[in-house]
């Protein structure tokens, strides 16, 4: 058998793991959240849930993955005990089908972003129609760069760890990091930005317990970080046992809140400098219109503010957005390739193209029947299979899995654990404050 892939360094895995966790959630939903939900209300409820419960979770991940060091499903089988393990394999089944149905609308959203990015050239090319065609709704439009999208996800996943995964995440999400900012720093510039900020970071903190936006905070946590499919016990599987696991995991989780809150700086503003412009974006009742579209509505507005630079400003942002979500894209897809070139044997790049074609029918389905299955997949996933999956894997690390076995995994990288705040908190955190704060914010969000 060949040998399995591993990150080369410790930044490589940072890198990829961050790719994984920045990506479409962070610069599409995010801010998406914050201006339907409240603005800077929603952006603190994130943040505090990302610490209490996403970064707990994203460790169990790391851990339970780095110990195993195989696909997802034999990964949690390691962990379990014997009369346990029809709940690892419920566990892994359903975030390996969790994964896969998220890469299905994530591809849809993915390809609007390559639609825009040629958009851009068609712009600067003066061809008028096709520029329509490309930022427009279409059946024709969105089948099209649905397909692109997986080509490039297949390719990229059919390559492996390092050839494929590290080497575009190490080298591409630097670029997006320096062109957000620079961004930010063109809105200062512009009527309007002001009140952005003032709605971006002034917390109305009657709202912030609000069951609607709390639950909306936690699929988006464990959205962004990953959580609750399975990516991260992969990447984690990748990891090399000279590293220290609790440090790398919390470099993770500062680059994806650092990321969002980031696009929220530049996405909000430019919604009110839009708003200063002319542009409509929420309608008589004050709820946002056409959200799943907010970026492409208030960013080419910006866009447009720049003059002959626009088109490349344009071109340059969404060829970065299109990286972004395809450094996210191979781990989901990583989730059910895994599974299938480890437990079942099959060759990678065989494994890749035949889930990956598998997951595209998926996504064509949902194309065809957009207004009903769109909303549903994605609520499905995000709002209930992730955070429930999240707790399961809480449950295996409290619950199931030895203690002094979970202990030696983390020592190794990290011979000092024990005595570490880490261990001090976490095995009693995840046992029982993780799965009881994720079903008292269900309880309260049904009720
Ligand atoms: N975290 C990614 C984003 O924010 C989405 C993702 C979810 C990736 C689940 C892998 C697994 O865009």
């Amino acid at each position: 058998m060949a040998a399995r892939g591993e990150f080369s360094s410790r930044t490589a895995f940072v890198l990829a793991a961050a790719g994984s966790a920045i990506g479409l959630g962070n610069i599409w939903g995010f801010p998406i959240q914050v201006a339907s939900n409240g603005g800077g209300a929603f952006v603190f409820t994130y943040i505090v849930l990302t610490f209490l419960l996403a970064y707990p979770i994203l460790m169990a991940e790391l851990i339970i993955g780095r110990h195993a060091k195989t696909d997802t499903v034999s990964s949690i089988l390691a962990v379990s005990s014997p009369g346990t393990r029809w709940l690892a394999y419920l566990t892994g089944y359903w975030g390996m089908l969790t994964a896969s149905l998220i890469l299905s609308f994530y591809s849809i959203i993915a390809g609007w972003m390559i639609a825009y990015f040629i958009g851009g050239f068609a712009e600067l090319l003066g061809l008028v129609d096709v520029k329509a065609w490309l930022t427009e709704f279409s059946l024709s439009r969105n089948i099209i760069f649905c397909f692109v999208f997986y080509s490039l996800t297949i390719s990229i996943v059919a390559s492996g760890v390092s050839g494929g995964i590290e080497r575009w995440s190490t080298r591409l999400m630097p670029a997006l990091l320096l062109l957000m900012v620079l961004l930010i720093a063109y809105i200062a510039t512009q009527d309007g930005a002001a009140e952005g900020w003032r709605v971006y970071l002034q917390p109305d903190f009657s709202r912030v317990l609000n069951p609607d936006l709390v639950i909306n905070a936690l699929s988006q946590a464990f959205f962004s970080l990953s959580l609750g499919v399975g990516t991260m016990m992969i990447y984690g599987s990748y990891v090399s046992k000279s590293e220290n696991i609790a440090k790398l995991g919390a470099s993770v989780a500062a680059l994806d809140i650092g990321v969002a809150v980031l696009a929220g700086l530049l996405v909000i503003p430019a919604m009110y400098v839009a708003l200063h412009n002319g542009v409509t974006i929420y309608d008589d009742a004050g709820n946002l219109i056409a959200s799943d579209n907010l970026i492409f509505t208030v960013l080419p507005a910006l866009f447009e503010t720049m003059g002959s630079a626009g088109p490349v400003v344009a071109i340059l942002f969404f060829s970065l957005m299109t990286i972004a979500a395809l450094t996210s894209s191979i781990s989901m897809l990583e989730v059910p390739v895994a599974y299938a070139s480890e437990s079942k044997n099959m060759p990678r790049a065989k494994a890749a193209w035949v889930v990956g074609g598998l997951v595209l029918l998926i996504s064509l389905v949902i194309v065809f029947n957009f207004g009903t299955l769109f909303p549903l997949v994605i609520a499905f996933t995000t709002k209930y299979s992730e955070p429930l999956i999240g707790l399961l894997f809480c449950v295996f690390v409290g619950w199931i899995w030895h203690r002094n076995h979970i202990l030696d995994e983390i020592k190794q990288g990290y011979p000092d654990a024990e005595n570490g705040l880490f261990w001090k908190i976490w095995p009693t955190y995840v046992k029982f404050v993780c799965p009881l704060l994720v079903l008292a914010l269900f309880w309260h969000s049904m009720s």
